[in-house]
């Protein structure tokens, strides 16, 4: 039997380095030989139902989610070897998340670090939408029966969540739901630009989107703080820290230990090192950047990988809704 994997983005537009460092390396580690490969029946979303959970703007979630698609596609996620999709357009989705709603608490959800977060950055919006977010984030892998989920480490409560629903659900009503566990890449963590907290979306100043341009991103990492380029040991949190975490990401842990020798040493030239950083990022994003030129000039291939997708992936989620149903005594 292959292993089944699933993972998702929330569709708020472009992907950010993180995105692609903590979650898009790790999807395609599963998709592709020596790692994943035949093996692994791959399943990649845009999760446009989450990024309704928080303010956003109608108009604009439309090209948002086709933007996920389009840096999915860019990035090497390939339709022949994985199934890509639109998290809307199979709702079997939020059928399944009511009716596993029924074995979780609001109290469990109330807890939830995540929650919290979002509440308090949106104290106005404090939403049934977002209380539910973990049990639509369980629901989208239990439907498939996924057993890896490749995703950065700020997910983790969430996959939390979908075991315990997983198990709660096997107890009472007899399904066979897998216990899911996060699939982690090198990069689980990335740090802000601004050397403070994570790298996101939200944050302006904290990230390296997919497509910018090596001016862009030479100017970004020009901004990362700095110090003099010597201490007595490396610093283990702020800009400098980012800066050796980015170059271990893009060239290598032996270049990373070569500089953070020299930082305890002779010290470093922050001069030398960002630009060298900056040409390595750009060395990878490059041909991304070009492949994805390439997919925006073609639009009706882009449609028909969505429509696909979706045809696919609700052919195994409406059995699985189905399953859960007559365990639960609904049909
Ligand atoms: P989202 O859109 O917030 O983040 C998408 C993915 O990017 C990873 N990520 C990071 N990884 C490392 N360092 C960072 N600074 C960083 N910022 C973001 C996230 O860990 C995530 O893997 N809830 C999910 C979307 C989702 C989902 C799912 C994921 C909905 N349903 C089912 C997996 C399975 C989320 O918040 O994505």
């Amino acid at each position: 039997m292959k292993k089944r994997v699933l993972s998702g983005i929330r569709a708020t537009g472009r992907l950010h380095l993180g995105n692609y460092l903590g979650a898009v390396r790790g999807m395609l580690e599963l998709q592709n030989p020596p790692t994943g490969g035949p093996n692994y029946e791959t399943l990649y979303m845009v999760a446009d139902l989450h990024a309704i959970t928080t303010p956003y703007d109608p108009k604009k979630l439309p090209q948002n989610t086709r933007e996920v698609i389009l840096d999915y596609l860019a990035a090497g996620l390939d339709p022949e070897k994985s199934i890509l999709f639109v998290q809307s357009q199979v709702p079997e989705h939020t059928e399944l998340a009511f009716l596993l709603s029924s074995v979780v608490s609001i109290a469990r959800m109330q807890h939830l670090p995540t929650y919290k977060e979002k509440v308090t950055q949106y104290p106005k919006e404090n939403t049934m939408a977002l209380l539910n977010y973990p049990i639509l984030m369980a629901s989208d892998i239990l439907i498939y029966k996924a057993d890896k989920v490749p995703v950065g480490i700020d997910q983790e409560p969430h996959l939390e969540v979908a075991r315990e629903i997983a198990r709660k659900m096997n107890s009472k009503f007899g399904t066979d739901f897998p216990e899911p566990t996060r699939f982690a890449t090198k990069g689980e963590y990335i740090p802000s630009l601004t050397g403070e907290g994570k790298m996101s979306k939200s944050i302006e100043g904290s990230y390296i989107n997919l497509t910018d341009d090596l001016n862009t991103i030479k100017d970004k990492i020009a901004r990362v703080p700095t110090d003099s380029g010597k201490g007595v040991s490396v610093p283990k949190e702020g800009g400098v820290k980012v800066l050796f975490d980015l170059i271990g990401l893009f060239l290598g842990d032996e270049r990373r230990d070569k500089y953070q020798n020299q930082y305890t040493k002779s010290g470093i030239k922050y001069s030398e090192l960002k630009p060298e950083l900056a040409e390595a990022i750009y060395k990878e994003l490059g041909p991304i950047q070009k492949r994805r030129e390439e997919l925006v000039n073609d639009p009706k291939y882009v449609d028909g990988v969505i429509l696909d997708g979706a045809k696919k992936a609700r052919k195994i989620a409406s059995r699985t809704v189905g399953e859960a149903k007559k365990k639960i005594g609904l049909l």
